[in-house]
């Protein structure tokens, strides 16, 4: 039997594994710039968590989500998003109680959902996010978006646009539930059953349904900002100036409501009309959520965060990137003791902190070569029995194409000395 991996997951080899990892450091240097700090949460949570957090009316939930049941026949889930556990563990672990009441934190890792795959849409996927806790600012607010925008330009994504709109507080979206009830009541039994539900559990999320969303009583649908408390429309307001402040475009959509439960006051998207991903793809999200911690048990905590999906920016970052750093030396060892020897030296260089490598396949210089080509050596390392008798290496500078032989003692001060100076290989 020949065995697959399951649809909407991919392998990830070691022939694009450098580009991950170039993305992932342009994170990491981002991240260190915003002084936002690590946090890893576990892969699988208690069911329970996403239900409550991300609302069990959303699609994420009622339809996508991978669940198990454990051997002792607990509730499981893989997480399908990354705000909620993290909420769990800012709960768990108390870090209200830290000395800086802002907490920063940032993840990446693999999410599941169960979606109908596509490009740039994965069942198993991995998203970068980063949340704020514990101040409640439009100053905050603008940080995130601040940051998610900094990421997109630094891939070099052309052609995005910066969404946002408000959702309000408590007191704005109970007025704004009230008025959608009001609005599609008329055609309430025009709507699939998924809306029907929604109806009367939370008729905001009829926004987002996939069947009805050509429905005409969509488009004429009332808009949170004209449902805002004084409070949340000043908070939108000083969001909007701020913006302005820095020069960062933005459009307000009044129909962006986001697809999960847990937000209030802004929400943003990161739409990118680039031809590689798809004119209008949605390359990342997030917004505000001042009542998640609150409602997993916490004391009354604000947040804010958002997330990208790392395979966008993968197809964002395009092709035309470095390859990884070559190697310092690649050991190209004729017989058997000439092996024995190369093994010595390859050791005693990795000790040194050069990378290396060495022919464990017992070619002829021809194969050999090819490796040390494949692999961007900075030196072939020759090792033939006449060597061996000599205690000495032949060196080539496959740069230079210079060839000279080196006692085995000076080998490290012979590659240090011969060096080009903008090589670091420390
Ligand atoms: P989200 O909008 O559900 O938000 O997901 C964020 C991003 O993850 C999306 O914009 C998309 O790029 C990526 N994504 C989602 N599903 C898939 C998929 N099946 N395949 C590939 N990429 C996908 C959240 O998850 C929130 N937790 C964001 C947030 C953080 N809000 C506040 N803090």
């Amino acid at each position: 039997m020949a065995y697959k991996a399951p649809r909407g997951t991919v392998d990830i080899l070691p022939a694009q594994s450098g580009k991950w990892q170039e993305l992932e450091q342009l994170l990491r240097t981002i991240c260190a710039n915003y002084n936002v700090k690590g946090i890893r949460t576990p892969i699988f949570e208690h069911t329970e968590l996403f239900n409550r957090a991300v609302g069990d009316t959303t699609d994420v939930v009622s339809k996508e989500m991978y669940t198990f049941e454990d051997r002792k026949g607990r509730s499981m889930t893989l997480r399908p998003e990354g705000t909620a556990g993290i909420a769990r563990a800012y709960v768990e672990n108390k870090l209200y109680g830290m000395p800086e009441k802002l907490q920063k934190v940032y993840y990446m890792g693999p999410m599941f959902r169960y979606e109908r795959p596509q490009n740039g849409r994965q069942r198993q996927f991995h998203q970068f996010g980063v949340e704020m806790l514990g101040v409640e600012s439009p100053y905050v607010d603008v940080e995130c978006m601040l940051m998610a925008v900094t990421v997109v330009k630094a891939l070099g994504l052309k052609n995005i646009q910066l969404h946002i709109n408000t959702l309000g507080d408590q007191e704005s979206r109970d007025a704004y539930r009230e008025a959608l009830q009001n609005h599609f009541q008329p055609v309430l039994n025009e709507l699939c059953h998924d809306c029907q539900v929604r109806y009367e559990k939370n008729p905001l999320r009829i926004l987002d349904c996939k069947v009805d969303k050509n429905h005409p009583m969509m488009k004429t649908a009332p808009k949170t900002i004209d449902y805002l408390t004084d409070n949340a429309k000043a908070h939108f307001e000083k969001v909007c100036a701020l913006l302005d402040d820095l020069e960062i475009d933005y459009v307000v959509d009044p129909n962006l409501v986001r697809g999960l439960d847990y937000y209030s006051h802004t929400v943003f998207e990161i739409i990118s009309d680039d031809p590689k991903l798809g004119a209008g793809s949605t390359v990342g999200g997030g917004g505000r959520y001042n009542g998640l911690v609150e409602e997993l048990g916490g004391p009354q905590t604000p947040g804010v965060g958002f997330a990208f999906g790392m395979e966008r920016l993968m197809i964002a970052l395009g092709d035309d990137h470095e390859d990884e750093e070559g190697l310092d030396v690649y050991i190209m060892p004729l017989g058997s003791e000439a092996k024995d020897l190369a093994m010595q030296i390859m050791t005693m260089l990795r000790a040194n902190g050069f990378t290396c490598d060495m022919d464990q396949c017992d070619r002829g210089l021809k194969g050999q070569f090819k490796s040390a080509d494949r692999f961007h050596a900075h030196f072939s390392m020759i090792i033939g029995d006449e060597e061996v008798q000599k205690e000495v290496v032949n060196m080539k500078c496959n740069h230079t194409k210079e060839q000279v032989e080196v006692p085995l003692e000076n080998i490290v001060e012979f590659i240090e000395n011969h060096y080009e100076g903008d090589h670091d290989h420390e």
